[in-house]
């Protein structure tokens, strides 16, 4: 959606919006609004929304007030999302094409009326490109946001958080495609098209060209597949020249059927999501080259379809990484762990990075620990994994430090091979975090982020309806901006 600032009102809006403290009411209101308001039980609530009607200079206006809760809440910022967020479910597909959003009287900082219009726009994000058949009510009528009196030094703030929004929005687009359409190679395609112009490096890896540099356990899981696999790498020098880059890693499994080990009917259609790692890596580096972040860095997607085929890999087969070390694939659906070993590997040779951030949809048991609140963060090094955990804080992408250390990594020795690819019934999202350290030379610092119950929701969340969350982009952004930008 359009934001836009501008000094007078826009005359076309009869929407008006204005934000409150809690337990304050707006100077100036009519007394309909104000006993309104009252008899409404309207606190200004973080997210709460009153709506009245007042005549203004002849016309009638629908006057909404939305809370942004407590002035002294240490959740200030994400109240003002909350806020903003709320707007934007009230009135995306209520008729109204644009607002007017009255910042005023807000008592707002800068930084505080730029989250509140993030709130909006993140919140009017929907993907209704296969529905043809919509009826008018349905559709979303929303299309822009008209700031006036907004407090000093917002516009440039916005500026800056725009950029992180079109990344959000990128890496929902990339989850909400079905895998009919998203599949390796188009994947690759579509990020060309959206990084053309950007200043950043792209760089493809075919099959014949992952064959060369031996990456077995890449392309077995790549077999049974129509479509063929594809490294893409996104490079970004904002930095010093010369310092070495940081890495971020994404699982992009295009779809996930499990292989041989095939899943369940039920759900199945869950597993269009599986690049969401991926696709949080694309969406990030775009918010980050889009906003010239000052870093260097690199984005590395492994992009593969897992599919049961007479091609397909069978359970048992000993595959060989490009590390040189052998894995025996005992379960064909444990197959992230089996794309992110060479993407790991293959980023270390090439990237030389400081550090590696890796991004995947692993393991159902990572929502069975932490439900759909917290992301789990593997790390083997503390710093990395308290910046995350900060930077998840601040951003709302939380989440949850998890143990990892030999007495996990022994489960996944194999008798036939250096390791196998599932551990026990135990501890399956750490045996699967251990599975990628070993894949992690002369202890790099590097974190893994299973975000397998974060990617997708089923109802509407802070800043998305249904669906896809972004999950991951405000988290690298902030993390940059944070550790290697400061
Ligand atoms: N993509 C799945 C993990 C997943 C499941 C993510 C549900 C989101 C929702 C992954 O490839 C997988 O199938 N993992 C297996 C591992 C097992 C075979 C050791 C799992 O979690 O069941
Ligand atoms: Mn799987
Ligand atoms: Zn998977």
């Amino acid at each position: 959606m359009k934001i836009q600032f501008s000094q007078s009102r826009p005359q076309v809006a009869r929407l008006v919006a204005q934000v409150t403290d809690k337990g304050k009411v707006p100077a100036g209101l009519d007394k309909a609004m104000t006993e309104g308001m009252e008899s409404a039980r309207f606190k200004g609530n973080a997210g709460q929304v009153f709506e009245g009607f007042v005549e203004r200079e002849g016309q009638v206006l629908r006057l909404a007030i939305v809370g942004v809760g407590d002035k002294n809440d240490e959740a200030r910022l994400a109240n003002c999302e909350k806020a903003g967020a709320a707007l934007a479910a009230k009135y995306q597909t209520s008729g109204v094409k644009q607002f007017e959003l009255d910042l005023s009287d807000s008592g707002l900082s800068s930084e505080e009326a730029a989250s509140v219009l993030l709130g909006v726009r993140l919140r009017n994000w929907r993907y209704d490109i296969y529905r043809t058949r919509m009826k008018d009510e349905q559709k979303v009528t929303l299309e822009s946001a008209t700031v006036v009196g907004a407090p000093e030094g917002t516009e440039a703030a916005w500026d800056d958080m725009a950029h992180v929004a079109t990344g959000v929005e990128f890496t929902r687009e990339l989850i909400t495609e079905p895998a009919n359409i998203l599949y390796p190679e188009s994947f690759v395609a579509r990020c060309q098209q959206r990084f053309e112009g950007t200043g950043a490096e792209l760089i493809v890896l075919d099959e014949a060209e992952m064959e060369k540099l031996g990456m077995g356990s890449l392309l077995g899981v790549g077999l049974g597949s129509e479509r063929e696999s594809r490294i893409l790498a996104i490079r970004w020098n904002g930095g010093s020249s010369g310092e070495a880059p940081t890495a971020f890693v994404g699982k992009g499994v295009t779809f996930d059927t499990g292989g041989i080990s095939i899943k369940p009917g039920p759900g199945m259609e869950d597993m269009k999501w599986d690049m969401g790692g991926a696709g949080a890596v694309a969406g990030a580096m775009l918010a980050l080259v889009s906003r010239k972040a000052k870093a260097n860095l690199v984005g590395v997607m492994g992009l593969v379809e897992n599919m049961p085929d007479g091609k397909a890999q069978r359970p048992g087969d000993v595959v060989t990484s490009m590390s040189g070390q052998t894995i025996e694939v005992l379960n064909t659906d444990a197959e992230g762990r089996l794309v992110l070993a060479d993407a790991l590997h293959w980023t270390q040779e090439e990237f030389q990075p400081a550090r590696i951030l890796d991004f995947a949809t692993l393991t159902g048991a990572m929502i069975v620990a932490l439900g759909h609140e917290f992301a789990g963060v593997f790390a083997n090094d503390d710093q990395l994994a308290k910046d995350l955990h900060e930077a998840g804080e601040a951003t709302g992408d939380r989440n949850w430090r998890m143990p990892i250390g030999p007495a996990y990594d022994k489960l996944i020795n194999s008798p036939i091979a250096d390791m196998k690819n599932i551990g026990g019934k135990a501890a399956g999202s750490i045996t699967a975090a251990q599975f990628l350290q070993r894949f992690i030379a002369n202890g790099t610092p590097w974190a893994h982020v299973d975000v397998a119950g974060m990617v997708w929701s089923d109802k509407p969340g802070r800043t998305w309806g249904k669906g896809a969350t972004g999950y991951g982009v405000r988290l690298l952004d902030r993390f940059v901006r944070n550790t290697l930008e400061s």
